[in-house]
């Protein structure tokens, strides 16, 4: 069952009914300024920090699910209603939201009135706007009055949600004509406001929520101002402090009227706080004034509808633009839109905001994660390098001299957080991944030459090549007695904590140490993680390949010596005859093995495995993929583990404790389903790959939205497998390292559309029955017009490649120094 429809050409989806099987979002902002919006236009807006910077109020946890957001309610003459349905829910005549590229649009229609609500952040500007056309498409003259509501949160979102004894009594607001200002804690340690404005005179005013609401035992579908069709011109003096306009409004038969809102946050600097003088119409109970300019000239920007056009038209150009560094034809609608679309929109989305602030992220958890930002790079590198070129040094420069990572960092203080600490494995080597890809994608050697810090010598003057250094080494240096690479706190798999033991409710997997690990360094020294080592011999070459470049050959070479043996160690001790084992515990027992009663094979370490070549002349891929094939995938996607873990395996850490079929216990984790997907078009098996990645990808899952649940235009993290009761149904939407992953496994992978350090490598693996595909691709500042044919109907093999009519050696574009190129590869 749909929910909506795709509109390719507006790059949109369209949802046609407001009750979604769950509520399906969009976000607004790419910079500074970010908002969530649902469907029924709930959500919430933060800059730049979900968790130290929160602008809006929302409610966790909240029955019914999707409750706080910024509502307009219309009361016609008695009817009340939301143009998104929510939270009023009277039943509207029509409804629909276009959820696009930085943008949504509302519209609900009731009694011949139509009210059509476009929500944005315009670039470089830190405020959503909001315009609302009002329509009377009846026959008769109509008055009717409109209200606002927002709710402001008090800055600190976690502080916001627990902190009542104090909080209740800070709130404080300005109102200047019909702009609302919210000032708490303005006056002392803070240098932010916002403010909620419309470009119109009023009629009334609420500042103050249960004022509003006129009650405190009314929710936000029942606010009694509205229902009275009456503002209380309530002035907030703690408590909850919202943002309230009240306007009539006739409109003669066919009539429109539009109205401009803006949600704006603006700082000030520390010696222009206060304003001098206090203007005549300004309600306020303090004895200082805000310094208001910057919300001024904020307002000014979009004041009228014609301003509000060539903020959306600057932003649509924006998105053109990045949209068409990287776009395909292929015979299938879906692969083109996930692909042109909508895959892209999702990369830009975890690579701005990593795993912050979703509808199943709180935004008060995590800062960015040094596995997941690095990772989100991979997808987004090509959109603006000079973007991930920032994050990298950013990012690098959490990391320790030893090559050792803070898990996470703050995005507004840029430093490592010491309450999650470090050692995870798998860490440092996103690192080496994320700076190759970006020199692959850019040729801009001299990132490895920057000056970035470690965390441990702020001062000191380090290169990132040093960083890529210490990463590759802190594997080196940490292998277990099977020459294996100590699996620490977790790998990638959080859920896996060889050093834990934790009998003890409330204990963190990811941070609690069994003490019996303490005089070893706080993990134990057996316990060992082939996926590690699996990563280590899939990103090795790359760091070969940067120092081969820079003509460091003994380095070179010594790198080289490491991965070989590496490679031989998996062989001898990680090789379980048809798939590589997950690790071995710290008993010294192997995990992920036949010889285990359940979890007898995981996903994890197969792909790299197999991108690695590891035992390829035994046929230890193939042997491998066929496993996957077997005991992993099933009708939704390929399974983390099978069987899954039906009791608690002390010695394993949180992954037995998820139900069966959830999350990292046998869950259908699509992020390293792309692994797979990238394995099986290496291996040569496009229809394989093809499969995998139709399972997962989430055009595909549109026709059977309400079992899948989630939205049919963003990847999930994961959806319930085969052993959960709610088998397909997906959780934890948009941020997720699935989106740059699958990214990756189309894009370089299927399509084999791959930046190498010297230039652009086609070497598609796709399903047999393609007759070819076209790709346009900018690299290095030159166009390459891609034809891709196949008229053998092959899976992989390029027979002969021609640029610019001219025959290429291989598969490789030579880089070109700019212009437009036709690029033409016969597969055979
Ligand atoms: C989540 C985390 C990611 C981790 C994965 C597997 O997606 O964000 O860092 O690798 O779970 O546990
Ligand atoms: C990741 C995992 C999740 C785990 C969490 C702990 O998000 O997906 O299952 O609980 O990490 O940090």
């Amino acid at each position: 069952m749909k929910f909506g429809f795709f509109d390719d050409s507006k790059k949109e989806y369209v949802i046609n009914s407001p009750k979604t099987p769950y509520p399906w979002i969009n976000y607004l902002g790419n910079q500074g300024f970010f908002s969530l919006i649902s469907n029924t236009a709930g959500g919430y807006c933060f800059y730049k920090d979900a968790r130290l910077r929160r602008i809006t109020r929302y409610r966790y946890n909240n029955v019914p699910i999707d409750m706080g957001g910024r509502y307009f309610y219309i009361n016609d003459n008695g009817t009340i209603w939301n143009p998104g349905w929510s939270p009023v829910k009277t039943e509207l005549d029509s409804y629909e939201c276009r959820h696009g590229m930085g943008y949504t649009v509302i519209t609900g229609k009731k009694n011949g009135l139509k009210a059509e609500v476009t929500f944005f952040v315009p670039q470089n500007y830190d405020g959503e706007v909001q315009q609302v056309v009002l329509t009377n498409e009846s026959k008769e003259a109509k008055s009717f009055s409109i209200f606002s509501i927002a709710e402001w949160c008090l800055w600190d979102a976690q502080d916001d949600c627990t902190n009542f004894q104090r909080n209740f009594s800070t709130g404080r607001v300005e109102i200047e004509g019909s702009t609302i200002y919210h000032v708490t804690e303005y006056r002392d340690r803070r240098n932010h406001y916002a403010f909620y404005t419309v470009n119109d005179d009023i009629d009334g005013y609420d500042t103050d929520r249960d004022s509003f609401l006129g009650s405190i035992y009314n929710g936000w579908d029942n606010p009694a101002t509205v229902k009275a069709d009456k503002p209380s011109n309530s002035f907030a003096d703690g408590w909850s402090p919202v943002a309230s306009h009240y306007k009539k409004v006739t409109l003669a038969p066919g009539e429109s009227k539009t109205l401009i809102y803006i949600l704006g946050y603006a700082e000030n600097p520390q010696d222009k706080k206060f304003a001098a003088e206090k203007p005549a119409n300004l309600l306020t109970r303090e004895t200082w004034v805000l310094n208001k300019e910057k919300a001024y000239a904020m307002i000014e920007k979009y004041n009228t509808p014609e301003k509000v056009a060539a903020g959306l038209a600057e932003l649509r150009s924006t998105w053109e633009d990045l949209l068409s560094i990287f776009n395909v034809n292929t015979p299938d609608d879906k692969v083109n839109r996930m692909v042109n679309i909508w895959n892209q929109y999702q990369c830009m989305v975890t690579f701005n905001l990593s795993r912050s602030a979703s509808y199943f992220e709180s935004g008060i958890g995590r800062g960015m994660g040094f596995r997941d930002s690095n990772q989100d790079i991979l997808g987004f590198v090509h959109q603006i390098p000079e973007r991930a070129r920032e994050r990298l040094i950013d990012i690098a420069s959490t990391q320790l001299s030893d090559g050792g990572c803070y898990h996470q960092y703050q995005p507004l203080t840029k430093k490592g957080n010491a309450d999650i600490g470090g050692d995870f494995s798998d860490d440092p080597l996103w690192m080496i991944l994320s700076v190759a890809a970006y020199i692959k994608e850019t040729g801009d050697w001299s990132i490895l030459d920057a000056n970035v810090p470690f965390d441990d010598d702020p001062n000191g003057k380090h290169t990132m090549l040093e960083h890529l250094n210490v990463s590759f080494y802190h594997i080196v240096n940490n292998l277990g007695p099977h020459g294996l690479p100590l699996a620490m706190r977790a790998d990638w798999n959080d859920c896996i904590n060889l050093s834990c033991f934790s009998d003890t409710p409330g204990e963190s997997f990811q941070t609690y140490t069994n003490p019996k690990f303490k005089a070893e360094g706080g993990y134990s020294k057996i316990a060992e993680s082939a996926f590690v080592a699996a990563l280590f011999t899939y990103t090795g070459p790359a760091f070969v390949g940067i120092l081969e470049h820079l003509g460091k050959k003994d380095e070179a070479a010594k790198a080289q010596a490491e991965i070989d043996k590496m490679k031989k160690n998996v062989m001898e001790s990680a090789f379980d005859g048809d798939w590589f084992i997950r690790a071995y515990d710290a008993n010294g027992e192997k995990m992920g093995s036949k010889e285990c009663e359940e979890g007898k094979i995981f996903i994890e370490p197969q792909g790299f495995a197999v991108m690695s070549e590891i035992g390829k002349d035994q046929g230890a891929d193939i042997k491998t993929l066929n496993s996957i094939d077997k005991y992993l995938n099933c009708e939704f996607g390929l399974v983390l583990n099978n069987p899954a873990f039906t009791k608690y395996y002390i010695q394993y850490g949180e992954i037995s404790t998820y139900p069966g079929g959830y999350k990292e216990n046998a869950g259908i984790f699509t992020h390293n389903n792309a692994w797979i997907i990238c394995a099986e078009a290496y291996a040569g098996r496009g229809d394989k790959a093809f499969e995998y990645y139709s399972k997962i990808a989430p055009a595909f899952t549109e026709e059977t939205s309400d079992i899948h649940k989630t939205e049919p235009y963003v990847y999930g993290q994961m959806i319930g497998g085969k052993d959960a009761k709610n088998f397909g149904q997906g959780k934890n939407s948009w941020l997720t390292g699935t989106a740059a992953w699958n990214m990756v496994a189309i894009s370089q992978y299927i399509l084999g559309v791959q930046p190498v350090f010297d230039g652009l490598k086609v070497d598609p693996s796709i399903p047999h029955e393609w007759d070819g595909f076209t790709a346009v691709r900018k690299f290095r500042g030159a166009t390459f017009n891609i034809t891709v044919k196949n008229p053998s109907h092959v899976c992989k093999g390029v027979k002969t490649m021609t640029v610019d009519g001219k025959a290429v050696e291989g598969c490789v574009i030579p880089v070109c120094s700019g212009g437009t190129h036709e690029v033409e590869i016969v597969m055979g």
